[in-house]
């Protein structure tokens, strides 16, 4: 997720879109740049890796650079390391045609391709120059720029948000968005374009969202938005009644509100980027069938979250390819002389890439001579450097502490490399692999029916706010979430909880159930949901109160309180259907309880220490 800016008016471009820059920095900060055109359609570019700061001050907050119309990005990384190479704007030979994005182009490797056959040459690694060079291809064509883009849009697959200066046309900007966000503005004066609401809101509270394939034309003041054919569309105006503040969480109260509601769109990324024309697509990544069919066992380390998603994938990667996992604790493994044959794959997951006992994991592992593959959020962190094969996550940047977005993308990784290596074992009929491929294709909507009832789970979290203990409770892949529901809530909520293996509560812990203690059951594997009521039952006779998130039409007793239904799926893909629930409890109950929900107590985005 990037942020991208616009401006076309009266006054000097270059320090309205740093201040615009400014404004979206949380929606990506590895590198920026800025692109300002004059009134005889001179383009000049600027770009700097690392903060917004780094280019404020190589251009000296813009004055610099002479000209009232440029665009700008700030940039986090999905192709290409960030440097200044890949930063945004991109151009093509002559600069005559400059570019920013916000988005994935799916099938860039093969429009690059054929760019390259037209004698197209590229100077970085990223899908946004091959975007920007395929509308200098059609602008050649055309000699138009309308055209131009709607040519561009119907050969892209992906998301974007694609804002182009062209030197024909000093001081316009031209503008379209498929799925990535867009907002412009225009006062009669000036014209604006942004990713988000925050950019504009000291200009203007009267703002159009263009809708996926329209274009917009800014020019003295004035846009008009077109459809691909090239028709004039209306676009109501809309008036923007958040402050400066809220808007940068889109009107969620809160980055983990917002973050939850954007794991549909964030899953959606990830498979629309890894499969192609129905096979999973790993090129990038380097994993050939040859090495996957040589791997006889994978050790999975993480921390936090991240071992949790660990725990899950070994679920999923014994059920579907039949290779052993193990799941070690980052912190733990690092210190363990396990036994090796020198085959072991091991994946190291993390959202930041920079967990210190994850990275000294991953250090340990190389150092026995093994391969290693990173799931990891964060282009060129130092986990993604430093392992053999790297799986990047599209789930943008994450603001709030306690991981939710970055979890989920985690999951649907796991699917894949599971689904990958099952495929590479020959161990999944033709029809099996599509049946899944096409389930996992249906979570994205299935989360939105979540997250669409979440009074229901908000009112229950309202009336556990005096908790002392909770337990979350699952056998299988339901014990995996139960670890997930229970440190979300502890990092935010300051709750005690324990997830625990529903079989194992009675070898002990079951002597904490006293009445009111809170008991949250998973219910979504069938063939194990009959025994975990049992174990539900067994906590309920010492009077605790119950939970449970569970597969619709599941029965349920009714010494459960709360039912919080989830629709169905593959019994594999569960955990980013019943985690749903477990994340919006936790949040409620942690803003009913006053807390500082995206940065609780004693708690770091990042742990970067051991
Ligand atoms: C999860 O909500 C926590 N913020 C924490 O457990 C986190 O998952 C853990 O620190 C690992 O971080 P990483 O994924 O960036 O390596």
């Amino acid at each position: 997720m990037c942020g991208i800016v616009g401006y076309t008016g009266k006054k000097q471009a270059a320090p309205i879109l740093l201040e615009g820059l400014t404004k979206l920095e949380y929606r990506g900060y590895d590198s920026a740049g800025v692109a300002v055109s004059d009134a005889y359609g001179r383009i000049e570019i600027a770009k700097a890796q690392g903060k917004l700061d780094v280019l404020k001050e190589k251009i000296d907050g813009g004055k610099t650079m002479h000209g009232a119309c440029g665009i700008g990005h700030t940039r986090w990384a999905t192709h290409g390391v960030p440097n200044e190479t890949n930063a945004h704007p991109h151009c093509n030979d002559d600069s005559t045609i400059v570019a920013v994005h916000n988005g994935i182009i799916e099938n860039y490797a093969e429009l690059k391709a054929k760019l390259i056959r037209r004698g197209y040459q590229f100077y970085s690694q990223t899908d946004t120059e091959v975007a920007t060079k395929l509308v200098d291809y059609y602008y050649k064509k055309h000699g138009e720029p309308l055209k131009a883009i709607a040519e561009f849009s119907l050969r892209v697959r992906g998301s974007y948000a694609l804002a182009v200066l062209f030197s024909d046309y000093p001081e316009e900007i031209y503008a379209i968005r498929k799925d990535s966000p867009m907002v412009i503005a225009a006062t009669g004066k000036e014209c604006f374009l942004a990713s988000d609401v925050p950019a504009l809101l000291k200009y203007t509270k009267n703002v159009y969202y263009i809708e996926n394939d329209q274009i917009a034309h800014l020019k003295n003041g004035q846009t008009s938005f077109y459809n691909i054919d090239g028709d004039p569309v209306e676009i109501p105006l809309t008036h923007i009644t958040w402050d400066a503040q809220a808007a940068e969480k889109d009107g969620y109260e809160h980055y983990m509100l917002k973050e939850i509601h954007e794991q549909p769109r964030v899953i959606k990324d990830t498979l629309g980027y890894f499969i192609q024309n129905g096979k999973i697509d790993f090129s990038e990544l380097n994993l050939t069938d040859a090495y996957l069919k040589s791997v006889n066992k994978i050790i999975i380390a993480g921390c936090g979250s991240a071992y949790h998603v660990g725990v899950a994938m070994q679920y999923v990667i014994e059920d579907l390819a039949r290779i052993p996992v193990r799941v070690e604790l980052a912190s733990e493994f690092r210190y363990r002389s396990f036994i090796s044959d020198g085959k072991e794959l091991v994946i190291i997951i993390s959202q930041s890439g920079e967990t210190a006992d994850s990275i000294a994991a991953l250090r340990e592992a190389k150092s026995r001579g093994l391969k290693t593959l990173a799931i990891v959020n964060v282009v060129g962190s130092t986990i993604a450097r430093e392992a053999d094969f790297v799986f990047y996550t599209k789930a943008g940047p994450e603001i709030s502490v306690a991981t939710t977005k970055a979890y989920s993308a985690q999951l649907v990784a796991g699917y894949l490399i599971a689904l990958k290596f099952a495929e590479a074992h020959s161990l999944l009929s033709d029809g099996q692999y599509r049946e899944l491929l096409s389930e996992l294709c249906l979570l994205p909507e299935k989360i939105k029916t979540i997250l669409e009832k979440d009074t229901a789970i908000q009112q229950f979290a309202f009336h556990c706010m005096d908790k002392k203990n909770a337990f979350f409770i699952g056998r299988g892949l339901d014990y995996a979430v139960s670890m997930e529901g229970s440190l979300k809530l502890k990092e935010i909520s300051y709750i005690h909880s324990e997830a625990y293996a529903a079989g194992e509560l009675k070898h002990g812990a079951i002597s904490l159930i006293e009445d009111g203690t809170l008991v949250f059951g998973i219910l979504t594997q069938d063939e194990l949901a009959e025994k975990t009521v049992s174990n539900l039952e067994e906590t309920k006779s010492r009077k605790a109160q119950l939970a449970v998130v569970a597969f619709e039409g599941t029965e349920v007793p009714k010494s459960c309180e709360c039912v919080f239904y989830v629709p169905r799926t593959d019994a594999r893909f569960a955990a980013s259907l019943s985690v749903i629930p477990l994340q919006l409890y936790a949040y409620y109950l942690s803003v009913s309880k006053g807390n500082n929900v995206d940065k609780p107590r004693n708690l770091a985005k990042s742990v970067t220490v051991e």
